[in-house]
């Protein structure tokens, strides 16, 4: 076999002359009878063949022969292209290799969708054949990134004293919300172990070892449905440090944030990132994971418009709701079907039941005042403080809804980057970082009466409050923090509870009894018995970090083997059924195959 000397997307002016060996796969060819052109591929780019029977008529003769997808080797000497047939849009645009020797490697099927068009095949086919589609430039150009932004996390956490240490795939069951993935044991019959969702206990065990500084590029399994950024096999950056307060964490990580950013984008993250309390994120933004590229931030109006005359907002109030909106730049350009049908149909499907809309014009006295059919309930002094409230310019559009303040949030909050999105409040490019933190430690549970972790029940109480967990627990900060950008949340983690006595208070009032307690991580209690020292940590979301870095809103672009919304892997066909004998040595039995349970349906 010829010897590669040079890959394919390197070859320039200045190997002008020079005899160059490339291997690689035929992107395209064109057969001018006399010359044969053929774009090769590799992993680095695409370089122009010539093939001209006065140059090797062999060479010539079998690359007429040529098909796409066909692995080749070929050496020939580099020249500049003629005059004009340069190719501005190919980093390699001013050069071709003209073709002395020819080998063929492999031949290929034709492929079931051409590469260069790839982005316009369905995903499914794509993901069936994803050796094929992973050779796009576009695809690995992600993969690239992800193994570069792997290599400096590796790098940054090595310089600052972590150690990279691996926890078991196997293991028990940890609550971290999800549903688990659960692998039958042969040796232990009608045992389970489950797939990790996350090393959370590993790593604090690591804290109680001595280890005092862990980190771990690691793969996590949550049974959740998958959504545009979310699968059921994620990876995590994975941190935990000893002694070591909130303040000692986010600095630390957010460091690696600020250099991936910067050596692979060239942003500068703000040093120190921002924060909002959970308080103030939920107040202005509706949400605990604010996009801050823009501000049209939302105000609850309760007590201007609870004077008014318009039912809707008076008994709303009453009733213990709120009345919360914002005033959208620009906005008065929506017609009145786009804000009644679309919009309105938008926030419904979060649980409102209607958007009362307002224009904003100027009056007589050349004053911004909302206006609209309900303004009628409203004395004028309630409009000017309305418009007061919310900054209001002339042709804004003040949107409202009334609810119960979870519901409002919930429906504002993407009503909100919706807006901001088609108002083009931001620049799509942007990055803003912000730190969430002093989240509440529980929520409390109405359907089943009883308060749920808002994180994990290992987050320790901010210090000032743990008198509360015996008084108030409703009220309790806790030292956890979340790294959101532009909305999404690349990151979370907290200070945890070192101490086994208050870990024990917390799982009460979770309302995990002692004995659920021990059953399911008593090994930990345990531990945290022998001298846990403080400790803390975070994880940070690899895929999604990813994700933003390579402006891709589908996670399973950065993905070399994704699993699709039923979590099936199309090209392997996992996951899928195995033999009796399998099941028997595992001492199980299938109630129903898979073709009844789809006949069923
Ligand atoms: P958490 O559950 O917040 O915390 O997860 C940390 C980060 O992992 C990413 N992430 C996901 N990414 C893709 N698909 C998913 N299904 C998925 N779920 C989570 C998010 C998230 O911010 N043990 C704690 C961390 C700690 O306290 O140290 C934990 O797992 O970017």
């Amino acid at each position: 076999m010829l010897k590669r000397t040079h890959h394919c997307g390197q070859l320039r002016l200045e190997h002008d002359t020079q005899t160059v060996v490339l291997s690689g796969w035929v992107n395209s060819y064109r057969d001018h009878g006399n010359l044969v052109f053929i774009d090769l591929r590799d992993r680095n780019g695409l370089v122009q063949l010539v093939f001209d029977p006065e140059a090797d008529s062999l060479s010539h003769k079998t690359a007429r022969e040529l098909r796409c997808e066909w692995v080749i080797a070929a050496k020939g000497v580099v020249r500049p292209r003629g005059e004009g047939l340069e190719n501005p849009r190919l980093a390699t645009g001013q050069i071709e290799v003209l073709v002395k020797e020819l080998q063929v490697l492999n031949a290929s099927k034709t492929p079931p969708f051409e590469i260069d068009a790839a982005d316009q095949v369905n995903e499914e086919l794509r993901l069936q054949y994803r050796y094929i589609d992973l050779r796009r430039q576009a695809m690995l150009n992600k993969l690239a990134v992800r193994h570069r932004v792997t290599k400096i996390v590796r790098d940054y956490y090595d310089e600052h004293g972590f150690w990279e240490i691996e926890t078991p795939m196997l293991g028990k069951s940890t609550p971290e919300g999800a549903r688990d993935f659960l692998v039958p044991s042969r040796l232990c019959q009608a045992a389970f172990y489950a797939l990790p969702q996350s090393p959370q206990l590993f790593k604090q065990i690591l804290m109680v070892s001595n280890t005092d500084r862990y980190f771990q590029i690691v793969r996590c399994f949550r049974d959740e449905d998958p959504r545009a950024d979310r699968q059921a096999e994620f990876t995590q950056i994975d941190v935990e440090m000893s002694f070591v307060d909130e303040d000692d964490v986010m600095s630390i990580n957010e460091g690696v944030i600020r250099r991936i950013f910067k050596e692979i984008l060239d942003v500068d993250i703000p040093n120190p990132v921002p924060r909002i309390s959970y308080q103030q994120a939920i107040e202005e933004y509706g949400i605990d994971r604010p996009d801050m590229r823009f501000e049209m931030k939302l105000k609850d109006v309760s007590d201007i418009v609870k004077e008014s005359t318009f039912k809707v907002f008076t008994s709303m109030v009453e009733k213990g709701g709120i009345v919360k909106g914002l005033c959208a730049p620009g906005g008065a350009k929506y017609s009145r079907s786009d804000i009644e049908k679309t919009l309105t149909a938008f926030v419904s499907d979060y649980g409102v039941k209607g958007l009362v809309w307002m224009k904003v014009e100027k009056n007589d006295a050349g004053k911004a005042v909302p206006k609209s059919s309900i303004t009628k309930f409203f004395t004028e002094e309630q409009l000017a403080q309305l418009a007061g409230r919310f900054g209001a310019n002339e042709g804004d559009l003040i949107l409202l809804v009334a609810d119960k303040a979870e519901v409002a949030n919930k429906a504002l909050a993407p009503l909100r980057v919706r807006l901001g999105r088609e108002l083009n409040l931001f620049d799509p490019k942007d990055f803003e970082f912000v730190w969430v933190v002093d989240f509440p430690l529980f929520e409390w549970n109405e359907d089943e009466k009883r308060y749920d972790s808002l994180h994990h029940p290992f987050t320790c109480p901010v210090e000032e409050d743990m008198g509360k967990l015996e008084t108030d627990p409703g009220h309790i900060r806790s030292q956890a923090y979340d790294l959101v950008v532009n909305g999404s949340e690349i990151g979370g983690g907290s200070v945890r509870i070192h101490n086994p006595q208050v870990q024990a208070k917390v799982f009460e009032l979770l309302n995990i009894s002692e004995k659920q307690a021990k059953d399911r991580f008593g090994f930990f209690l345990k531990a945290l018995e022998y001298g846990a020292p403080p400790h803390g940590g975070i994880a940070f979301g690899l895929d999604r970090l990813v994700m933003l870095l390579t402006g891709t809103e589908n996670i399973r672009d950065v993905i070399a083997f994704p699993k699709t919304q039923r979590g099936q892997c199309l090209m392997t066909e996992a996951p899928s059924h195995v033999d009796q004998s399998q099941l028997d040595e595992l001492n199980l039995r299938v109630q129903k195959h898979l073709h009844q349970i789809e006949e069923d349906k």
